[in-house]
């Protein structure tokens, strides 16, 4: 049997195969926060369709973290009740189910949050809005850990089987850690050590508020790809050392932030994004600029099959025994199981292909399919920043 159909511990917990749903922000959670059925609905689906480990969208732990309209919140004790039930619904049909926690730093919007949104430092405006944040006080970074701790044990609270922090993406902790964003001087910036602060006790803190016996994962960048350089794969590297040591218990890898399409690579669909950008605050007359940039990064943005496998390569050693999760691309069960043989990874994690094919590890179990049919067009990343429910839009968003 192939491996990608055998079981693995992560930490303590138990995946029936190496399949992992990457975090997708889906747009259909109440506006409030709470999740909804047709959340439900989508996840118990996706658990029929044999993924060992689903994280659904990022949920986010405080109001003035949150990144979008319908995102799912995470930051009150009034939302574990939803919460449950989502969990319940993934392990009824027989999958393991982590959330994934997020402060969106500078990457959200005033029309989001009803504020200035909160990042390490003020020089580095949003890509979007082009909105310089606030630089964090001392007490508002107090704050965001022990949010962060607070969730993950709501987290345990709902039965989740684990917790992941996102790290990647250009997010709060991703801010934290990128020489780029981060321009601190004090004890949260200025060296590495420094700029690693924030995610260290944002585990240490979390680690404490959950059962022992649940693990704790990470998605973080191997690459920022920010106008000036942010993290790289040897930093990438250093930080994932220090995780191990901390007692991490996976790593997923992907990278770039809101300055780029490097996170999903593949088309650029310019006129549906950015009809959305500037609803959430895009100015209008950036839209013919941005469109200029759009033309410029889309051959480095192009798509190209497992396209953070060459910089895993580079922090997978210092990782021993702790499980990679390789997202960006996978594609092809062949070349899927070529990383497992070689050990590039240790479990393939999926988003877009799951848009399009919720069922599609099954249909490989099956030898029903060798491919996944995403053609990676991007529509369903312009549909959530147009605040419309996650899917498969390849024939056309209707905006
Ligand atoms: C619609 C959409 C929503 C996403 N939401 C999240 C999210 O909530 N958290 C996250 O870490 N990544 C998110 N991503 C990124 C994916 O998890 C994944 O890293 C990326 O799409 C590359 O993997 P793929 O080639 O399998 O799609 C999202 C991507 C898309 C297309």
């Amino acid at each position: 049997m192939s491996t990608l159909f055998t079981p693995i511990k992560i930490g303590k917990m138990e995946v029936k195969n190496r399949f992992v749903h990457s975090a997708t922000y889906e747009a259909m959670a109440l506006e409030t926060g709470e999740v909804t059925d047709d959340m439900i609905k989508r996840y118990s689906n996706l658990a029929k369709g044999e993924i060992g480990l689903i994280t659904p969208g990022f949920m986010y732990v405080q109001p003035l973290g949150k990144a979008f309209k319908y995102q799912t919140a995470i930051y009150s004790d009034e939302m574990i009740t939803g919460l449950r039930k989502l969990v319940e619904a993934v392990h009824q049909e027989g999958g393991k189910i982590a959330f994934q926690l997020v402060h969106a730093g500078l990457q959200t919007f005033d029309a989001i949050t009803g504020q200035s949104p909160l990042a390490p430092s003020k020089k580095i405006r949003n890509p979007m809005s082009l909105k310089k944040p606030e630089e964090m006080k001392e007490e508002e970074i107090q704050e965001a850990i022990k949010a962060f701790a607070k969730a993950a044990n709501r987290a345990g609270e709902a039965g989740a089987d684990a917790v992941q922090f996102h790290g990647a993406h250009g997010f709060l902790i991703s801010e934290f850690l990128s020489p780029f964003f981060n321009r601190r001087k004090d004890s949260w910036g200025g060296s590495d050590e420094n700029r690693f602060r924030f995610l260290k006790e944002v585990f240490q803190e979390s680690r404490k508020a959950l059962p022992d016996e649940m693990p704790i994962l990470i998605k973080m960048n191997t690459n920022d790809f920010t106008p000036k350089t942010g993290v790289t794969p040897e930093l990438a590297k250093k930080y994932a050392g220090w995780l191990v040591e901390l007692g991490i218990n996976g790593v997923e890898l992907s990278c770039g932030t809101h300055f780029t399409f490097h996170t999903t690579r593949g088309e650029i669909p310019a006129d549906e994004f950015l009809k959305g950008a500037v609803k959430l605050g895009l100015p209008k007359w950036m839209k013919f600029l941005a469109k200029l940039s759009f033309k410029k990064l889309a051959p480095k943005c192009s798509f190209e099959e497992g396209y953070n496998l060459a910089a895993a390569k580079v922090i997978k050693p210092v990782l021993g025994e702790i499980p990679l999760m390789i997202v960006g691309g996978m594609r092809r069960i062949k070349h899927m199981e070529e990383v497992l043989e070689n050990k590039f990874a240790d479990l393939i994690s999926i988003s877009r292909p799951l848009i399009r094919e919720p069922f599609l590890i099954k249909k490989f179990r099956e030898g029903k399919t060798e491919e996944a049919s995403c053609v990676s067009c991007n529509k369903c990343l312009a549909a959530i920043f147009n605040n419309l429910p996650v899917r498969c839009y390849n024939d056309g968003l209707p905006v």
